[in-house]
């Protein structure tokens, strides 16, 4: 009862006693906000007219509670930055919610701060200040891709109580060090993450990183670090964990990795990652003295297999990472390696790209915790075992690219959690229907191209899955487009190709109020009109609907499509209908192919708008008329395919500015005049060069000499005269 008592007083006291902040911190604070610009108004509390002024109140401020000093500034932008999927809007106001300008040194007049965290801001490249170094109270000091770059000061030297320091920079903002000895100074720091600062010229990171006792977690990911002799003594038995990642480092660490590591006795060593180096010789069995491995991950390095029998010792292992190593080994071999402790808890094993053969027994049914199996790109041949369907917590499937045969197992149906499936790519064959994929509420990936199967799904099927990604290349999914597809709001890759479809295109499908980025719905059947190609949400849309059969004339197309082939169907009429469409954009479409229609008319002068065309091809139709001077204005230009039309008149002047052509086709055409001398002036990047079957005359113009790159240069069937004519 008395405890209770005191207690109460004490808080009570505690709260009288201090109401407002310190007056000197206070000021700092205010002084810290006017050198800041705050877009989103993040700092709008720190302000003395909002309420009584009492800085300990302020967003991201945190004071004792007894003496009021300011202890800890959580200042982190607190959105998330992005990805490319993220929206417009989203990436905005991320953008405006990032502190930006400057960092004024008042700060120094917060002698208690111990935690300042400025991660994620935009302060535009400037240095990190060097005054922090003098705030001696620091304990945490979180950068990350706070905008600071250039040189990383010394003065952060001298931060002896620090325990955490994060300095992860974003590769713009050339954040480096040109040598670490400042390291040495923080000798209480158990993290350190420097991971894509450019450490390339600090040669001294092993022997300064070997003088820190406590270090624990240690990220130099992407630092371009300098190769250093191995250390006889290395001192980092305190690791738990390590991410070399991203460095090209060569087998400096002394022999054989893992030879090398347990060595220096890495024995807490929990996560290991080594990934994207170039380590090299065979994996070592010590590897199975990292009895404390929770996640290694060796990926893309130039070490070779077999996976030794000792990794069936590391009972921690939840994550096994060996992609794009050389292991050369039977996968049935590798699944009894780890089969037993490891097998029972491992989260995720990556062997993709390893030159894996063999098939996949039934001792995958050991590896019943694992989410994520990724065997793409092997060639690991035979059936999936119908076993498969007892690993019950898989999210991911990554089978694409082998020798599979055989069925797809009905049990494939019980993987209630399955979010990615791929298998494309193989040599499966036989029906899929609503067993296999029916029950896969969360499946947003389903890739299966390349194989034989047959789709068998009762027309008014509605899936329990909203796919973002689906493959379906070279099955036979029926005369008709499924039906289904229509409930799919979110795909943003469909790929239905070769499939066998003989119906008339769905209005629906292309109404892409989806974020679609790829269609491909070529080498079907596919008759009927083109609906047009609406406003589309993503921007680079791929839109592939070559050999069809698709008629009747061209319609406008979405400036945010990328890629169009429309080739080989029979669409007829003139080019204006999509070329002359008026828009106030520039179109995005770097590629457009039209050829192998029954198109006519003359080509339309509308080439203003699509600027942005790499590749051209409209060749093979009925078209018309003189190639207007206005497709000179098309300056990045590469590749011209206008062969196999009624194409008259010369070949204008202003094609002249099209420098970047490395394909000039107007072959069997009606083209006449000389072939142009400024050919051989202007186009000095042509590969290939055909003017054949038209009726140019005169001779060949020395001026093509000059064309250093010129690989196939056909001017037959015209009415050239011979320069070396025997008289
Ligand atoms: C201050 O007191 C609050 C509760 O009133 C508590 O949550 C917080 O952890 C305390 N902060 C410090 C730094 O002691
Ligand atoms: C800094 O803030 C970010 C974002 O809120 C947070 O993720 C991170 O853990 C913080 N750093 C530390 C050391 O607490
Ligand atoms: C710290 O505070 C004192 C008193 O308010 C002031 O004179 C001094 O300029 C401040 N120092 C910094 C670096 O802002
Ligand atoms: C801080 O670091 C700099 C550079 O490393 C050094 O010259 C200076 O003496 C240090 N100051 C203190 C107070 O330790
Ligand atoms: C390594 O560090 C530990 C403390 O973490 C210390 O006890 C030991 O003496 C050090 N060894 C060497 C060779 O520096
Ligand atoms: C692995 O550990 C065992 C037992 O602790 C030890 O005898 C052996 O030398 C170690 N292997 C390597 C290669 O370090
Ligand atoms: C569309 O699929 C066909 C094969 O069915 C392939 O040849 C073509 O390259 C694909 N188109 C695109 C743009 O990927
Ligand atoms: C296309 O989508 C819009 C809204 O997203 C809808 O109003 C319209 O009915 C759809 N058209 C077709 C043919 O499905
Ligand atoms: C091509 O389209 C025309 C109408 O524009 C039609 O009469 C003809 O039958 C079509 N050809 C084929 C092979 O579909
Ligand atoms: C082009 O062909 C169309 C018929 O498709 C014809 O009406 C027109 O006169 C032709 N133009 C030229 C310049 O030959
Ligand atoms: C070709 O380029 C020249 C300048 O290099 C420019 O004056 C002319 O207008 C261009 N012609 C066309 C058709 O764009």
């Amino acid at each position: 009862m008395s405890v209770l008592l005191v207690l109460l007083f004490l808080s009570l006291a505690t709260v009288n006693i201090n109401e407002g902040c310190i007056e000197s911190e206070r000021q700092a604070l205010l002084m810290f906000k006017h050198d800041v610009t705050d877009g989103a108004n993040r700092l709008s509390s720190w302000s003395l007219h909002h309420g009584h002024g009492d800085c300990c109140q302020w967003d991201g401020v945190v004071c004792d509670n007894v003496t009021a000093h300011v202890l800890e500034l959580h200042l982190a932008n607190p959105r998330p930055l992005l990805d490319d999927y993220g929206s417009d809007a989203e990436n905005e106001a991320t953008e405006r919610s990032k502190l930006r300008g400057k960092v004024n040194p008042s700060l120094l007049n917060l002698t208690h701060l111990s935690y300042l965290n400025l991660s994620q801001n935009g302060f535009g490249g400037i240095p990190i200040p060097e005054f922090i170094g003098c705030i001696e109270s620091l304990r945490h000091l979180d950068l990350p891709k706070a905008g600071f770059g250039g040189l990383v000061p010394n003065q952060l030297g001298n931060l002896s109580s620090l325990e955490y320091l994060n300095l992860r920079a974003d590769i713009e903002d050339n954040l480096y060090a040109t040598d670490l000895q400042w390291l040495s100074g923080l000798s209480l720091i158990e993290h350190l993450d420097l991971s894509d600062v450019d450490l390339a010229q600090a040669s001294n990171w092993l022997q300064v990183l070997n003088t820190l006792p406590f270090l624990k977690n240690l990220y130099l990911s992407g630092c371009q670090l300098p190769q250093v002799p191995p250390p006889t003594h290395l001192n980092l038995s305190s690791l738990a964990i390590l991410d070399l990642s991203l460095n090209d480092i060569e087998n400096s660490l002394g022999g054989s990795i893992f030879h090398g590591l347990s060595l220096y006795s890495l024995d807490s060593l929990q996560f290991l990652n080594l990934g994207s180096n170039k380590f090299q010789g065979k994996l070592s069995s010590a590897i199975g003295n990292m009895t404390s491995a929770i996640d290694l991950d060796l990926s893309d390095n130039e070490l070779e297999g077999p996976i030794p029998i000792t990794m069936g010792n590391l009972c921690n292992l939840k994550s096994i990472v060996f992609s794009e190593l050389n292991l050369n080994q039977d996968v049935s071999t590798i699944l009894a390696v780890l089969s037993g402790c490891v097998s029972n808890q491992l989260d995720k094993l990556d062997l993709s790209g390893c030159h894996l053969s063999g098939q996949l027994t039934n001792q995958l049914r050991n590896f019943k915790s694992l989410k994520e199996l990724h065997l793409s790109g092997n060639s690991v041949s035979g059936p999936i075992p119908i076993s498969i369907g007892e690993l019950s917590s898989l999210r991911v499937l990554e089978l694409d690219q082998n020798q599979l045969k055989g069925q797809l197992p009905s049990s494939i149906g019980k993987l209630t959690n399955l979010e990615i499936l791929d298998i494309s790519t193989n040599l499966l064959e036989g029906v899929v229907s609503e067993t296999h994929i029916g029950n896969l509420p969360k499946l947003k990936v389903f890739q299966a191209s390349k194989n034989s199967f047959v789709l068998r799904v009762s027309p008014d099927w509605i899936p329990p899955f909203e796919l973002e990604l689906l493959g379906l290349r070279s099955w036979n999914v029926g005369s008709m487009f499924p039906l289904w597809l229509h409930s799919q709001k979110h795909l943003r890759h469909l790929d239905i190709s070769g499939s066998r479809i003989s119906d008339s295109l769905p209005g629906w499908l292309l109404n892409l109020s989806s974020p679609f980025q790829y269609l491909n719905l070529s080498h079907n059947q596919i008759h009927g009109q083109i609906p047009g190609i609406p406003w589309a949400m993503s921007v680079d849309l791929v839109i592939d609907l070559s050999f069809n059969l698709l008629s009747g004339p061209l319609a406008p197309i979405s400036p945010n499509v990328y890629f169009l082939d429309m080739s080989n169907n029979n669409l007829s009429g003139s080019l204006s209908p999509l070329l002359c469409y008026k828009l106030k954009e520039t179109m995005g479409t770097e590629i457009l192919n039209l050829g192998g229609n029954v198109l006519s008319g003359g080509i339309p002068d509308c080439w203003l708008n699509w600027q942005n065309l790499l590749v051209i091809k409209l060749s093979n139709n009925r078209l018309n008329g003189s190639i207007p001077s206005s497709m000179g204005t098309l300056q990045s230009i590469v590749s011209l395919h206008l062969q196999k039309n009624h194409l008259s008149g010369e070949i204008p002047l202003s094609l002249n500015n099209c420098t970047d052509l490395i394909l000039l086709d107007a072959g069997e055409n009606e083209l006449h005049g000389s072939i142009p001398r400024w050919i051989g002036d202007s186009l000095r990047k042509l590969v290939v060069l055909s003017l054949r079957s038209n009726k140019f005359s005169g001779y060949i113009p020395d001026e093509l000499c000059a064309i250093g790159s010129l690989q196939v240069l056909d001017l037959a069937d015209n009415n050239l005269i011979e320069v070396y004519q025997d008289v």
